[in-house]
């Protein structure tokens, strides 16, 4: 575990231009699926991040090539794809882990892998997943830790998810494009990354129809072919800088963002009373004069990320008024609050609600945060607060946000990594 951290002095407007990286879960979902053909897949725009760095090791353990061909571009090729084990020293390291899972049911018939177990925002269990695998055709046990899965032949379906789950639908979509007949998954999760994947799987060979509804048909075929494919921007990176230019009262330009996928955000951050103009590949936000509350409920994509809702909620500790901010999808979602009440915040929590009464400033401290997006709430809360903040445990935010305190010194923020 590294001791980097992350020293902060607050109170700076920021300002200027930032271009917004690969989407990690979207980087993930695909790294999976070049599982599905047996040569070279190119993956261009891909984040440096850890996780994609653990995903890595979770294929190569798989048997599987995987090189950075150059600054942004991975190569992955599946030829020697020969083993089907996916251990718990990688496991527990990501959960998502677990979408390599579809792809070894579709070529290898056969996977092994750890239970991804608990987690800081929640129980997170994977059992829409296995459900999924066993409408398939696959004989799944657990034991001993490990969801052990065996199919003798793939068999399309029709399959109910109870919850729209991102990782479920990517899993069980990944397994049915290799299926003998059609599968209907209902109830799928809509968000920008199952519409990604959708779209590398068609190119590959695949028929998969819907995505992005929550019905996706997916007419098996008997093999893939390699793609070559570049990665969708990374909404929640763009939503974290949007939230940043509003509570410093910035003007901040998001190059290469997609606004079609930040539809909740920008309502919501209209709703404070930001500025925000849009185009085709861009995005500008003016904070406002005076910071507006709003109330914030997370639901599956189309609705607010649950993802942002850190983030947001620290807009909310300055704004003028009282916010009600729900959490509906992770239980267990509020880890920021204690650190960020100890920056002077004034939250308080009733089951999945959090009553945020804005007050005038926030005050910087020593904090630190148990999961990714709860990083970068308190990163975004050392950005506005008086004095100095220090972010503890930084390889949280190494995770999932590319070089953000470059990103952020870019646009005039005082912020630098120590050992
Ligand atoms: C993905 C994202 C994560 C995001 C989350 C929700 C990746 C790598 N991660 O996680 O950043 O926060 O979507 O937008 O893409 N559930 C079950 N059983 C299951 C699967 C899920 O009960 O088998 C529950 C979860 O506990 C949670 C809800 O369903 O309460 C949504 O989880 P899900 O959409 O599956 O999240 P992930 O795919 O793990």
């Amino acid at each position: 575990m590294d001791s980097e951290k992350f020293i902060i002095s607050g109170g700076k407007r920021l300002e200027g231009s930032v271009e917004i990286s690969g989407a990690k879960n979207s980087a993930l979902s695909i790294m999976a699926a070049s599982l599905l053909t047996k040569d070279e897949c190119i993956l261009r725009n891909v984040p440096h991040l850890t996780d994609v760095e653990i995903m890595s090791a979770v294929i190569r353990k798989l048997g599987v090539k995987v090189e950075w061909i150059n600054n942004d571009t991975l190569c992955i090729d599946s030829d020697n794809f020969n083993n089907y084990e996916a251990p718990y020293e990688l496991v527990k390291k990501m959960r998502a882990s677990i979408l390599v899972m579809g792809p070894l049911l579709a070529r290898l018939k056969k996977a092994k892998i750890s239970l991804p177990g608990g987690c800081a925002i929640g129980a997170r269990p994977v059992d829409f997943h296995i459900k999924g695998f066993e409408a398939l055709g696959a004989k799944v046990e657990v034991e001993k830790g490990y969801i052990e899965a065996e199919i003798h032949k793939l068999k399309g379906n029709d399959i109910y998810l109870d919850f729209p789950s991102l990782g479920a639908t990517e899993n069980i979509m990944m397994a049915a494009v290799l299926a003998n007949g059609t599968s209907v998954l209902r109830n799928a999760a809509r968000e920008p990354e199952i519409v990604a994947l959708a779209e590398v799987l068609n190119q590959m060979g695949a028929d998969v129809q819907g995505a992005g509804t929550s019905a996706i048909t997916i007419n098996g075929v008997a093999s893939l072919k390699p793609v070559s494919v570049t990665i969708i921007p990374d909404r929640i990176e763009t939503g974290t800088f949007m939230v940043a230019a509003a509570l410093t009262g910035g003007n901040i330009t998001l190059v290469g963002a997609d606004p079609d996928h930040q539809g909740a955000l920008i309502d919501k951050l209209r709703l404070t009373g930001a500025k925000i103009t849009i185009a085709e590949k861009s995005l500008n936000v003016q904070g406002p004069d005076m910071i507006v509350s709003v109330d914030v409920k997370t639901q599956p994509y189309p609705g607010f990320p649950t993802d942002m809702q850190a983030q947001f909620m620290v807009l909310m500790s300055i704004a003028n008024g009282t916010s009600l901010i729900s959490e509906t999808i992770f239980e267990n979602r509020f880890i920021h609050v204690s650190e960020l009440k100890r920056m002077g915040a004034d939250i308080i929590i009733s089951g999945n609600t959090a009553m945020v009464k804005g007050v005038s400033t926030l005050s910087g401290a020593p904090v630190m945060a148990t999961d990714l997006r709860a990083s970068a709430s308190l990163i975004l809360a050392g950005l506005v607060a008086e004095g100095q903040t220090v972010v503890n445990r930084v390889y949280h935010l190494d995770r999932g946000y590319q070089a953000i305190e470059k990103k952020f010194a870019g646009l005039g923020a005082v912020i630098k990594r120590v050992k």
